[in-house]
């Protein structure tokens, strides 16, 4: 949670700062603030609640005629204190020495308050205005500003994770970073130096970026970066050069990112195939050593949050029918603190779009402990959860902005597939049906009228909906129902549709929607009598079948790929139902409130 960018070095900071805040307005967007400076020590620091626009609009107006040439910019999800202009980032020292912007929680702040801090005056309610005050604490004691840095970070709780941006406005130039467990990365040209959360957030200024690892610290100058390691030795970490092209990571003609997001499955069906087939159509790019490791388990555990433990629920599928490996699949936050009874032989996936997610990590952290193997799929190759993991494979959905996944839950479906079928043969052409996938995902991101109208006829004024299906279609109905609701805010609940009569139906009313998927044929009869069943009290039944379960009367006909496969498509008339009843409803539909993309913290 929480964006950090910073520059040094630049002609003029403002610009890549507020852009920089935008690309990473997807990690929190409460409230957002700026800290500049020059050589000459001029500097400006400005906050504002909500939006990076709100910020940007305000900033531009009170540094006119100033041009930083160094800053540090912040955009935040709250943790502690409210969102306020005084818990906005950077905080200060109270001397208006030292401004910090900070990603994390800092656990033990009380207690380094309690120590160190008597009798300091604070400003704001937030952990971070601890770690500031700290840093100018240990500076009034005459310690040099990267020693009271240092000092700072040692003291923070062994369970921390942090990312830390510092300016002395004493020597403003100079940009001081601390990293644990939290991403950040340096991005260095020749005619400036910056640091960033995300990369994408500072390709107007470089391609270079050197990634910082746990316990690093790093001082950034205008034409120079130390790096020190854990140790405090001073280390050489040689640059990367980001392959992206700018144009992915903005929205074009697209008024929204989902949307962008949404259109490009067809894309990244390909891409994936691409990827992981070689021209004669035999796999690639999946190492032996990762399915000899997992074929030595006797049980798989997928271990995700979110929309990526929904992705895990139709992997299991294929890893128990193709591979026939027994496979249990865990919500993160829950498997961290109540570890299930595990098998002999447990081999571990961890299925995270961004790699970052604090709860996937700890257990991440829990089983390496315990010696047990690991494997990530990740859409952020680089990531916390794909470097600690004994293996990563890439889930090439591209980057992602909007806070609802789309493209990565099908990417990662994708990708499980194709893993299972290099481990167990699934009876069927997988890389040709997996193109017939692609074609018809197409197809039906071509239908986007079609949705807005039933989103728009069978959603407005709703408090409430339900998505119900059977087999891998309870499986999409969950994550059907997670993204209505995240982004529209109507109440969705996600069903096993077996279930209802055992309590959920007494919530069906006269009107309230519920869209059933109906695309596995074994329970389609049974799924049918259950529309039957919330029709006869009242309900707005909307059904998406696979054509040959299809009756007169469906609002939507899906194409028909293989019927494991279909979860690919079931999901894609759901997403496009959010993001048409979010937009009808006239919200936000890329920054729901209360949410960030990218969860880094427990
Ligand atoms: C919902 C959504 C979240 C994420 C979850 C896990 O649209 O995106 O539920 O799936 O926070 O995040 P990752 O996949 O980055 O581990």
């Amino acid at each position: 949670m929480c964006g950090i960018v910073g520059v040094t070095g630049v002609g003029d900071a403002l610009p890549y700062l507020l852009q920089g805040l935008q690309k990473l307005e997807y990690r929190g967007y409460d409230s957002a603030g700026v800290y500049l400076s020059d050589a000459s020590g001029k500097d400006a620091l400005i906050k504002e609640k909500g939006r990076v626009s709100k910020l940007a609009e305000k900033a531009i107006a009170e540094t006119k005629g100033f041009k930083g040439t160094a800053g540090i910019a912040h955009t935040r999800w709250a943790t502690h204190g409210n969102v306020t202009v005084e818990n906005a980032h950077p905080q200060k020292s109270a001397d208006n020495r030292f401004f910090l912007v900070h990603n994390g929680v800092i656990e033990n702040y009380k207690e380094l308050t309690d120590t160190y801090l008597q009798g300091v005056h604070f400003v704001s309610e937030t952990d971070t205005e601890v770690a500031v005050q700290l840093v100018d604490k240990f500076s009034k004691d005459g310690m040099a500003t990267p020693d009271a840095f240092r000092k700072m970070i040692s003291l923070l709780d062994g369970n921390s994770a942090y990312g830390f941006l510092l300016v002395d406005h004493e020597d403003p130039e100079t940009l001081y970073v601390a990293k644990k467990k939290s991403p950040l990365l340096v991005g260095v040209s020749d005619h400036g130096n910056a640091v960033t959360s995300d990369a994408a957030a500072m390709i107007d200024l470089t391609k270079d970026f050197i990634e910082l690892r746990d316990g690093d610290i790093a001082i950034v100058k205008p034409k120079s970066v130390t790096i020190y390691d854990e140790a405090g030795e001073q280390v050489n970490r040689e640059p990367f050069t980001l392959e992206i092209d700018p144009e992915d990571t903005d929205k074009g003609a697209y008024p929204y990112y989902m949307l962008k997001e949404i259109d490009e499955q067809a894309v990244v069906a390909r891409n994936i195939a691409g990827h992981y087939y070689d021209d004669e159509g035999n796999l690639q790019g999946i190492a032996p050593e990762i399915t000899d490791a997992i074929k030595k388990a006797d049980r798989l555990y997928i271990v995700a949050a979110g929309t990526s433990y929904h992705a895990g629920l139709i992997g299991k599928r294929y890893f128990e029918q193709w591979a026939k490996i027994p496979t249990e699949v865990h919500i993160a936050s829950e498997f961290a603190y109540d570890q299930p009874m595990l098998s002999d032989k447990p081999f571990f996936i961890f299925l995270s779009q961004s790699g970052e997610t604090a709860d996937s990590r700890e257990v991440l952290d829990n089983v390496k402990k315990q010696g047990f193997p690991a494997l990530t799929l990740a859409n952020v190759m680089n990531s916390t959860l794909t470097r600690e993991a004994d293996f990563a494979l890439p889930v090439l959905a591209g980057p992602e902005i909007a806070v609802a996944s789309t493209k990565a839950y099908t990417a990662q479906v994708l990708v499980q597939a194709i893993l299972a079928s290099a481990l167990g043969n699934p009876g069927f052409d997988l890389k040709a049906e997996l193109a017939k996938v692609a074609v018809e995902i197409q197809a039906i991101t071509d239908e986007k009228e079609s949705f807005k109208k039933i989103a728009e006829s069978a959603l407005k004024n709703q408090h409430s909906a339900f998505y119900i299906g059977r087999g891998l279609d309870a499986a999409v109905a969950l994550e059907a129902a997670l993204k209505l609701k995240e982004i529209s805010y109507i109440q969705t609940e996600g069903f096993a549709a077996g279930e209802l009569k055992h309590g959920t139906i007494s919530l069906i009313e006269d009107g309230t929607p519920v869209f059933a998927l109906l695309t596995q044929k074994k329970t389609a009869g049974l799924l049918r009598g259950e529309v039957a069943q919330v029709a006869a009290r009242g309900a707005n039944t909307i059904v998406f079948a696979s054509e040959s379960l299809a009756k007169d009367g469906d609002a939507y006909v899906l194409p028909e790929v293989n019927e494991l496969l279909m979860p690919l498509l079931a999901v894609i008339p759901a997403q496009l139902i959010a993001y048409y009843a979010t937009l009808d409803r006239g919200l936000d539909v890329d920054r729901p409130r209360n949410l960030a993309k990218s969860v880094t913290v427990q």
